[in-house]
């Protein structure tokens, strides 16, 4: 084939390749324009549908510029073909020619899809940018503040009162063996009172622990005597919910052993922390009962804090309050604990803190504490 076959030939496909990259870039030629020119939104405004944001239109131009760039310059495309066909040519003068032609046509497709492309991504970034702006004088959004649950108030408050009593605070495991859950507090095994305070086993036989009382060894094996202590904590049993009971519930132990210690040593405790909470004339009553851990054994109720003593719908109208049990530190569990029972003697005494709470606030059913609705628990704040 000679040269001016070849350069005729080549001429016609420039001509070609031209003709469809005008034809493709027709619809995007308003891009070369500078974004600041009205010409160049209206144009974009007409381009696909009417209800499509204008940052969606500059988006889709945009990918559409690639798109031709790739299918008139690509690997693949015709002036790829083209570019091979300069070989061709024998004649050094006449493939110079060719090479011209060719790069010709390549800077003339490139400079308009260069531009415009330029043109397009500027004015995206300029409406980012817009939408990013903060108006200032919006009126800011509140966060909500957040607060304690309360429990956690109620426990806190009872926190503060035995500290000023001079008592340490426990924390201890939820997880329990038995000999801290029973053994230790002088519930052998097939003693009635396991029956009562069933709780959950893991495979590996350990125990939620069913009350605080275990801290109470935890405590002496830790610290030894004289000791003093209150442990709240979490606690679980295997009781079917209802409006006064929960399978998990919180509790307050308290421990105190020295030499000496005596009943009295316990109710004036006892008393005194119930009028610290309650107001200056609460009256407390200790009535005869049984806990495994504790010879002698006593319930405490206290005069109602709303009626004091009158009678009303909280207490039941019995003017008082049931709120734990207590007694003297059983010999027993002294010795589990390894602390001679023949010089030292303690009280304990363990109270339930939702059901104080429930009491405290009004409210019927200790359930309510542990659904999480945050719109009955913003009234606590
Ligand atoms: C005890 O748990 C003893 N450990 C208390 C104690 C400590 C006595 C030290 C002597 C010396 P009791 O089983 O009565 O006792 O539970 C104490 C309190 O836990 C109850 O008064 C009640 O307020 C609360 N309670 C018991 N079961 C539940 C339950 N399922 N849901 C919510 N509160 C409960």
């Amino acid at each position: 084939m000679s040269d001016n076959t070849v350069l005729t030939d080549l001429e016609a496909q420039v001509q070609q390749v031209w003709k469809a990259f005008e034809e493709k870039f027709d619809r995007f030629r308003f891009s070369v324009l500078d974004p600041g020119d009205p010409g160049f939104q209206d144009s974009l405004q007409t381009l696909g549908q009417s209800d499509v944001s204008l940052l969606e239109k500059a988006q889709t131009a945009s990918n559409k510029l690639d798109e031709i760039r790739i299918q008139i310059l690509g690997k693949k495309s015709a002036f790829a073909t083209l570019k091979k066909k300069i070989v061709l040519v024998q004649e050094g003068h006449h493939r110079a020619i060719a090479g011209q032609k060719v790069q010709g046509l390549k800077n003339s497709i490139e400079e308009p899809l260069t531009k415009a492309q330029d043109h397009i991504k500027r004015f995206i970034g300029k409406l980012l940018q817009q939408q990013e702006i903060i108006d200032v004088t919006i009126p800011g959004r509140r966060p909500r503040r957040g607060h304690l649950h309360p429990i956690t108030l109620l426990r806190e408050r009872i926190e503060d009162i035995f500290v000023s009593l001079g008592y340490a605070i426990e924390d201890d495991r939820e997880i329990e063996t038995d000999f801290y859950n029973f053994d230790a507090l002088n519930i052998p095994e097939n003693h009635p009172a396991r029956a009562s305070q069933d709780t959950f086993y893991t495979t590996e036989g350990f125990a939620l622990r069913s009350q605080t009382s275990t801290v109470q060894i935890h405590a002496m094996q830790r610290r030894g005597a004289p000791v003093r202590m209150i442990a709240p904590g979490r606690v679980f049993r295997r009781d079917t919910p209802d409006p006064t009971h929960n399978p998990m519930f919180f509790q307050v132990e308290g421990l105190c052993v020295d030499r000496g210690i005596t009943m009295a040593h316990l109710k004036g405790t006892v008393g005194e922390f119930l009028r610290r909470m309650f107001g200056p004339k609460t009256v407390t009553r200790f009535r005869p009962s049984y806990f495994p851990f504790t010879e002698p054994s006593a319930e405490f109720d206290f005069s109602c804090f709303k009626c004091g003593g009158e009678g009303c719908r909280i207490c039941k109208n019995s003017g008082w309050i049931e709120l734990g049990g207590s007694g003297m530190v059983h010999p027993n569990v002294l010795r589990a604990a390894r602390v001679d029972p023949e010089i030292f003697s303690g009280f304990a005494f363990g109270l339930g803190i939702d059901r104080m709470c429930a009491l405290m606030y009004g409210l019927d059913d200790i359930r309510l504490l542990f659904e999480n609705d945050a719109r009955f628990l913003k009234q606590f704040d």
